[in-house]
């Protein structure tokens, strides 16, 4: 009856003592979290009285967006040093939502796209739910993140219809680097792929160093681009289900993207008029918290790199950007067993890296998020358990 696009669906073993835990109601320190909602930020009072702007009573069905909201998306992106023209902006509810809908745009039902290994695991579902295959390529470590471009070009094949560049990467922190970026470049133009440009995190690097390729494709001229972002992480409002699609490269391919992308965005017209009317003064009144958030990652990550350094067993691999770190641990029990013991005997909460698909045992991710005392004190009893 039902169809195989979702699978069948289980709870694992972690899922399972994690439930067994909160029903015991045992407080629990979450170094997962990644809502931005809930770690203690002060967002400032007033943020959404742009959300009653009495132009938001107004329906004006317009497939890409208002053209305001998709002028303040380009005005937003130029401050960031990138030049986009409104005409190619797409707005979208998510960047979930941009996903399935490049899938609709580019693939037919079985065709392939390139996603990087370890990285976000929700990229299994969104290619799964829109019958896209995911074909894997790898980011090695070698003392910091590289991008084996040996792996991708043994992943095109055929239907191989786009690659997927996260960018800077979750969990891995890195950043995609611009003779990384030529290159999958030439391999797309070669073989007529699509480049999709995940660069949601861009706004969270360690260090104040540019890396030169974040933007890069919005104004490329041979492949066709779509570079993604959105409110969820820019704004640290990703309940108010506001993304963008940027879309780059020569205008008469453009033009024909487009004129689909239309079609598909018509069918669904999902973004809501008010949070249209509203991000102007949303893009602007959140800056001061998006500082807020790359302080807080930087002062955890700086914290987590000092603990370590006090536990031989355990590493935190080198990172760039984002909300997240992944640390290596001794391998002498396996990444379930020791997370499941973390959270019945220490009360804490990790990812265990093979929710991120890295190639072997074993590693943690743990969230950057979490207000800068809680982080500590839950992270000292990780680490000394997994050096346990
Ligand atoms: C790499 C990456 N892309 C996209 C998203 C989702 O963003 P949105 O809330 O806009 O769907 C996430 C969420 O964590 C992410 O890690």
């Amino acid at each position: 009856m039902f169809s195989a696009r979702v699978p069948g669906v289980g709870s694992n073993r972690v899922a399972r003592v994690l439930a067994a835990q909160r029903s015991k109601g045992r407080p629990l320190d979450d170094l997962t979290m990644s809502n931005p909602t809930q770690v203690g930020l002060s967002y400032p009072s007033g943020l959404l009285q742009s959300l009653a702007d009495p132009a938001g009573l107004r329906y004006e069905p317009a497939p890409f967006g208002l053209p305001a909201a998709r002028e303040a998306v380009g005005a937003y992106l130029a401050t960031r040093g990138v030049s986009v023209s409104p005409d190619r902006v797409v707005l979208t509810a998510s960047t979930s939502e941009a996903y399935a809908l490049l899938f609709k745009l580019l693939c037919d039902p079985a065709d392939v796209v390139l996603v990087p290994q370890p990285s976000y695991p929700l990229f299994e579902h969104l290619t799964r739910l829109d019958g896209v295959v995911a074909s894997p390529y790898q980011l090695e470590y070698h003392g910091r993140w590289e991008l084996s471009l040996d792996s991708v070009r043994r992943a095109v094949e055929p239907r191989a219809r786009a690659v997927l560049l996260v960018n800077p990467n979750n969990p891995t922190g890195s950043f995609v680097r611009p003779a990384e970026l030529e290159a999958v470049r030439e391999i797309a133009v070669r073989h007529e792929l699509a480049l999709i440009s995940d660069e949601v995190f861009d706004l969270y690097p360690f260090d104040d160093v540019a890396t030169g390729s974040l933007g890069a494709l919005v104004g490329e001229s041979e492949a066709l681009t779509f570079t993604l972002g959105g409110l969820s992480k820019s704004a640290l409002l990703p309940q108010l289900k506001l993304g963008w699609i940027l879309v780059g490269g020569p205008e008469p391919l453009v033009r024909r993207a487009l004129d689909r992308l239309e079609f598909i965005s018509d069918t669904y017209l999902s973004v809501a008029t008010p949070v249209q009317c509203a991000l102007p003064a949303l893009l602007a009144g959140t800056r001061p918290l998006a500082a807020q958030v790359r302080d807080r990652v930087r002062s955890n990550i700086a914290k987590l790199r000092r603990l370590v350094s006090q536990f031989p067993a355990c590493q935190v691999l080198h990172a760039e950007a984002g909300w997240y770190a992944v640390v290596q641990v001794s391998a002498v029990r396996s990444e379930e067993a020791l997370v499941v013991e973390l959270i019945e005997k220490d009360g804490v909460l990790t990812h265990p890296g093979y929710f991120f698909d890295f190639p072997r045992e074993a590693f943690l991710v743990v969230s950057l998020l979490p207000e800068p005392e809680p982080f500590e004190t839950a992270m000292t009893r990780v680490l000394a358990r997994a050096s346990g």
